[in-house]
């Protein structure tokens, strides 16, 4: 009888080893976007490549449009193991005390993709990245969105109609900042809550790439948009580490080629989303979009030059400066 129980045991022990041994490893990916972004699009690449790629050892579950978590949560949520993967813009990653990513936010201190990838791809975004780690983050790669417009229910036609405005902002004391610096009160809000301050009027206005603006329909409760493209807005893929370095060998091989992947992917539709969304906008009739004229644009750039110096201190003169020399930026040119 006992030698009988014993088998039993063994065999329910193997059972329960098989089971575990074919439990697929999940990935919890919490997003604040819609589906239909740049960031939406490539997380959920990420999932079809990441499940291809490891042949089902690894799930990866895509939670859009902040129905896990907020920004300021969901992160709280990777150090703590919660969720696995994240894509946070880099301008939210002050608040764990990086404050080094805050130089993407200095208003026009990238053109164009291109001197964007020149730093995001190379040895500086590397290095930003590698800081992570002394958080329990892992660094993993930088996914585009696109380059901000401002929108508001009041006039946006000259610099001296931005004053005394109130603005949304995501959590960066560079885009405090820029507000300032146009005399506008910023404040700070998860992304969810924007569209609700739009139309409630807690705020007048807000900034953020097209894709965004159209997506969560604040265009519907915005009077004016502005082509004013004075500034980036983009995302870092970071994960808990203490899960990536516990992974098998092999599936992290998988995954880092997912990373790679979705990369490619993200930055080759950014600024079509971006280009869609905006001419959506525009057919929407809904708010009315303006290309600043040569003068305002120069106006713009006048009230906002002071922003790199004085935020110097704050990201870090030396690497404001290798960001200069890496894109050939001349704050004395603005
Ligand atoms: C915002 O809060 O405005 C953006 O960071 C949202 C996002 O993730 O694109």
């Amino acid at each position: 009888m006992k030698i009988r129980s014993l088998l039993f045991s063994l065999i329910a022990a193997g059972f329960a080893l098989t089971a575990s041994a074919a439990e697929p490893i999940v990935i919890k990916f919490s997003h604040v976007v819609a589906g239909n972004t740049p960031k939406g699009l490539a997380a959920e690449f990420f999932k079809k490549r990441v499940e291809e790629l490891t042949k089902g050892q690894v799930r990866v579950e895509v939670y859009a449009n902040s129905t896990l978590y907020k920004d300021k949560e969901e992160m709280e949520a990777l150090q703590l193991g919660a969720v696995q993967m994240l894509a946070p813009s880099l301008a939210k990653f002050g608040p764990l005390g990086v404050k080094e990513f805050e130089v993407f936010d200095l208003p026009y201190i990238f053109d164009n993709y291109q001197e964007l990838h020149a730093v995001t791809q190379g040895p500086i975004g590397r290095q930003l990245l590698d800081k992570l780690e002394t958080r329990g983050i892992k660094g993993l790669t930088y996914w585009d969105n696109g380059f901000k417009v401002f929108s508001s229910n009041k006039s946006l036609d000259s610099v001296e109609a931005f004053k005394g405005q109130k603005m949304r902002i995501q959590s960066s004391k560079v885009l405090d900042a820029q507000m300032r610096a146009l005399g506008v009160l910023p404040q700070v809000m998860a992304f969810s809550e924007v569209y609700q301050a739009l139309q409630t009027g807690v705020v007048d206005g807000t900034e953020n790439p097209p894709s965004n603006l159209y997506t969560q329909k604040m265009h519907e409760v915005q009077k004016n948009v502005l082509l004013s493209n004075h500034g980036y807005l983009g995302y870092a893929l970071i994960t808990n580490k203490k899960f990536w370095d516990g992974l098998p060998a092999d599936v992290r091989t998988q995954l880092d080629k997912a990373v790679k992947e979705s990369t490619d992917y993200a930055n080759k539709i950014a600024k079509q989303k971006n280009d869609e969304d905006l001419d959506a906008v525009r057919k929407s009739g809904k708010s009315v979009v303006k290309e600043p004229t040569a003068q305002q644009r120069a106006a713009m750039k006048r009230a906002l030059v002071g922003v790199h110096q004085k935020m110097d201190d704050r990201v870090g003169l030396e690497l404001v400066q290798s960001i200069y020399k890496q894109t050939g930026f001349d704050p004395s040119k603005m």
